[in-house]
């Protein structure tokens, strides 16, 4: 069952070319430049018309809501935030009819998710549930929704999960933008010729996976990780991040880049490495910059680099190269390596990465 793998983990990690290419499925089409989401109809011209999204989800989930954030805002011009479905639920939001509520869940059944969308859906507001468990009970508490068809997931630790809905996000704000008219052709149809590439991206970051696990030999003792990365990168940063928590139970913080000049900075040592996202994109001169001061400081870096990359590898301790891709579609790509960071260091250290001490796969209590 777990296909020749050790692990559901690393199984699952190395299935995302497939579960991605699952999830485009007849909903992308190139040729004819359209996206056909069955899920979202009757409530499409709600999305479309609406000048505020929300994003409600826990963990991985509210991750993949933070990057969906700069997508949604980038290409349909539409204020978004981004919110802990703990926190939205207990406090005492504003939430005015029409607004429209994205829950993000892989189990389809996280209590605070739930919770919140009921209450949201009170007030007048429209949800669209973004789950990968069919027939779970937040697509049940939603006006409509999409799913993330990667398949179950028994890895306790999302991996396949995330990137499907990235994934789906990406398609749907896609698809609304169009419609909306705040893209215009070229962009759209440039976007969709790359969406429908990054399977194959996700596949050639996967044959990094032998350099990774010697980079994961090398750090596997620190005591302590940091991960940086700015715009799209920065979701990406809290992914790794979590992921290094949940499996090899060091401690780890994920931060925008600029934000260490604000604090962090000062934990910087030989014995504190940093993980940069450093890809290729429009903040690239400003994240080889927060590399040097690192360096300066006398700490580690290991950076995720766009291929072919000359400047960072003269500066960083250890380099994992990506393919390159359009920023908005790079969170797919670039957290590939940082999955398989967290996994070799997880089993280095002789854990149980599919089932983490003190972690549930679905949190169903508050
Ligand atoms: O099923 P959900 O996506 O609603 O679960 C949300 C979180 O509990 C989940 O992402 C958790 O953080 C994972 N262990 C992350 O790997």
């Amino acid at each position: 069952e777990k296909g020749g793998y050790d692990h559901f983990m690393i199984k699952e990690i190395h299935e995302q070319p497939n579960t991605i290419r699952d999830c485009l499925r007849g909903r992308l089409d190139v040729e004819a430049g359209r996206i056909t989401l069955g899920g979202i109809r009757e409530y499409a011209a709600n999305l479309n018309n609406t000048d505020r999204i929300v994003f409600v989800a826990c963990g991985t989930s509210w991750h993949a809501g933070l990057v969906a954030e700069y997508v949604f805002e980038e290409l349909c011009r539409v204020p978004v935030e981004v919110e802990y479905a703990s926190e939205f639920r207990y406090r005492n939001p504003v939430i005015r009819e029409g607004d429209v509520i994205f829950a993000v869940s892989q189990s389809g059944e996280t209590a605070d998710t739930l919770v919140a969308i009921e209450g949201a859906k009170e007030k007048g507001a429209i949800i669209f549930g973004i789950c990968n468990v069919v027939g779970s009970s937040i697509p049940r508490a939603s006006h409509e929704g999409v799913y993330t068809h990667a398949g179950p997931e028994i890895g306790v630790a999302s991996t396949k999960a995330f990137t499907a809905q990235l994934t789906v996000l990406t398609l749907i704000a896609l698809k609304s933008a169009h419609e909306r008219g705040t893209i215009d052709d070229k962009r759209f149809r440039e976007l969709l010729a790359e969406l429908y590439r990054i399977p194959e991206k996700v596949k050639q970051a996967l044959d990094m996976d032998e350099h990774i696990r010697k980079i994961a030999g090398k750090y596997k003792d620190a005591h302590s990780f940091l991960f940086l990365g700015r715009r799209y990168g920065f979701p990406v940063a809290l992914e790794g991040a979590l992921k290094l928590k949940e499996i090899s139970y060091i401690h780890a913080e994920g931060y925008p880049a600029a934000e260490m000049k604000h604090g962090h900075i000062a934990l910087v040592d030989e014995n504190l490495p940093s993980v940069f996202i450093a890809t290729r994109d429009s903040s690239y001169e400003k994240i080889v910059s927060n590399i040097q001061e690192i360096k300066a400081r006398g700490g580690k870096v290991i950076a995720v680099v766009s291929e072919g990359d000359d400047v960072i590898p003269q500066m960083a301790d250890d380099v994992i190269e990506v393919p390159e891709t359009d920023e908005l579609l790079m969170p797919m790509v670039s957290v590939i390596p940082l999955q398989l960071l967290s996994y070799h260091i997880g089993t280095m250290k002789g854990y149980n990465v599919d089932q983490p001490r003190n972690l549930a796969k679905s949190v169903t209590v508050e």
